[in-house]
């Protein structure tokens, strides 16, 4: 375990801009419910299934644009660490300090393109599944053949296990970074505020 010197000393920062927050929030409401909607589904809340799940999508779709014109710290390039920002993030990461990144740490980056992956990967073979017993099925299942239909469902099922996953191993982070490294990541996504000591996000070293 090796002790990362600070450059600069550490600062409040408006880290999280308005949009991203409210992102965020809203994204833990729909995916929460979705996945309520989804495994409790019945008759009468199956179509209800589907709206959260739109709204998820355009979430998704709001956040990959937002990423291309919103500020530094939620820009997509800030989602791709590089190698070796990632092995130097790596070897200080049971430090038992803030990391006070910027932004996301590299690895945090690397957890948030696997979550909006899995995501995607559920809105869209949720446009394409079918649930035979509800009579109900996504508004795109009508234009495939029904082998693919059945694919789309399966893959539906187990990418909704994936999401789960990431969830846990989200929470399980956040509350790594709150207890080893006495960082409250939670505040600033709430507040936006931040105390920050290495900028630019993924220049780790
Ligand atoms: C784009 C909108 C969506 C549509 C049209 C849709 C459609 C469906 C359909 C038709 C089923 C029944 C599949 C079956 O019979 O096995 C289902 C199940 C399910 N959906 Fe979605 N879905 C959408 C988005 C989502 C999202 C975003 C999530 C999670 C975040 C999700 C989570 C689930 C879960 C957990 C199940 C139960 C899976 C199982 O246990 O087999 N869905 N969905
Ligand atoms: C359905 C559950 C959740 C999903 C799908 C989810 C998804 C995400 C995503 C996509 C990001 C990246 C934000 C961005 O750059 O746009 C993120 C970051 C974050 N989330 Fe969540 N989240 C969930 C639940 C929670 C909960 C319950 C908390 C608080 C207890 C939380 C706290 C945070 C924090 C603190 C960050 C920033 C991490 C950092 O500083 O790098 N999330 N989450």
């Amino acid at each position: 375990m090796t002790d990362v010197p600070a450059k600069d000393p550490p600062a409040r920062r408006k880290v999280w801009d308005v949009p991203t927050r409210l992102f965020h929030w809203a994204l833990v409401g729909t995916v929460l419910t979705g996945l309520y909607l989804g495994e409790y589904r019945g008759f009468s809340t199956i179509q209800l299934h589907f709206y959260f799940g739109y709204a998820t999508g355009a979430l998704i779709a709001f956040r990959l644009l937002w990423g291309i014109i919103g500020p530094a710290p939620v820009r997509l390039s800030a989602l791709f660490p590089s190698p070796k920002a990632i092995l130097a993030y790596l070897r200080t990461i049971f430090t038992r300090r803030p990391c006070g990144v910027a932004g996301h740490n590299p690895i945090g980056a690397l957890s948030v393109l696997a979550m909006l992956a899995a995501l995607s990967t559920q809105v869209i073979t949720g446009l394409c599944a079918e649930d035979d017993g509800l009579f109900a099925e996504g508004p795109l299942a009508q234009y495939l053949d029904s082998a693919t239909v059945l694919k789309m469902t399966a893959i539906h099922h187990y990418s909704s296990r994936v999401v789960m996953a990431l969830i846990v191993l989200h929470l399980a982070a956040i509350l790594f970074y709150r207890i080893w490294k006495h960082e409250n990541l939670v505040t600033a996504m709430i507040t936006g505020w931040k105390t920050v000591k290495r900028d630019p996000p993924n220049n780790i070293s």
